[in-house]
């Protein structure tokens, strides 16, 4: 981790504007590894360095939010013995105490995203929390005409579950295959929910992209397979989606 200023490390980690830290760091109030430091340009390092604030210690490692465009084939695992997973997909070095963030099958592409905090990525997948998975699908056979109804009225899939309601836009444009394309809005993550809900109403899906997680788009810049780190808007944007 690069190392980086005290006075824009501690104004960065929420503890005060830019000139109220300096005052801070030039009253003595501030340690680093337990040596008082008063200059503000001082550099520290987030990963290894403890900085304590008026005898408290600050969290300064930051933490990490990646942004992948899962490609069909790899399984949303952290390690496999045998098969290729999401992880994979990073180098090495930069895959360290990363983890999905929900699950997206084997064969399904998109939306996926990576992180090593922790109580951000369970507030996501927490059914409490109601954050929004848009997937576009594509899918043969002939939906049951009161299938958006069924969707907004809460699906009951072949075993018996029975799901949250949920969206279904039939898009008007089909793909070229002769397979119809339609827009599902989950609020919950059931094991391959999406696919039993289509096949209760008739249909199969036959491939499968997350678009979109809460307040989180897919960029239409990362091709399979790429990624890249989230910007400190969409950071902010799912702090602001888990708030209670
Ligand atoms: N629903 C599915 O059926 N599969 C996925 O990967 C995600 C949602």
């Amino acid at each position: 981790m690069a190392r980086e200023r005290l006075d824009k490390m501690l104004a960065g980690r929420g503890a005060g504007s830019r000139r109220e830290v300096t005052g801070m760091i030039r009253g003595g109030l501030v340690t680093v590894n337990g040596v008082p430091c008063r200059d503000p340009a001082q550099k520290v390092d987030p990963d290894a360095d403890t900085v304590c604030l008026g005898g408290c210690a600050l969290r300064t490692r930051r933490e990490r939010y990646v942004m992948l465009n899962k490609p069909g084939g790899v399984i949303t695992a952290t390690e496999d013995a045998a098969q290729e997973t999401v992880l994979d997909l990073l180098p090495a070095a930069e895959r360290r105490g990363l983890f999905p963030v929900g699950r997206l099958d084997k064969d399904t592409e998109g939306l996926l995203l990576l992180t090593d905090d922790g109580p951000m990525g369970h507030a996501l997948t927490a059914p409490r929390r109601h954050v929004d998975k848009l997937y576009l699908a594509h899918i043969t056979g002939t939906l049951r005409p009161d299938a958006a109804a069924q969707f907004e009225a809460g699906i009951v899939l072949e075993d018996g579950t029975v799901c949250r309601p949920a969206k279904l836009c039939v898009l008007e444009k089909p793909p070229d295959d002769g397979l119809t394309a339609v827009e599902i809005t989950l609020r919950e993550g059931k094991f391959h929910q999406v696919k039993r809900m289509v096949a209760a109403m008739g249909g199969r899906v036959v491939w499968l992209k997350r678009l979109s997680m809460g307040p989180l788009t897919l960029d239409p810049e990362l091709a399979p397979g790429a990624w890249r780190e989230l910007t400190d808007s969409e950071i902010e944007a799912l702090r602001h989606a888990i708030e209670p």
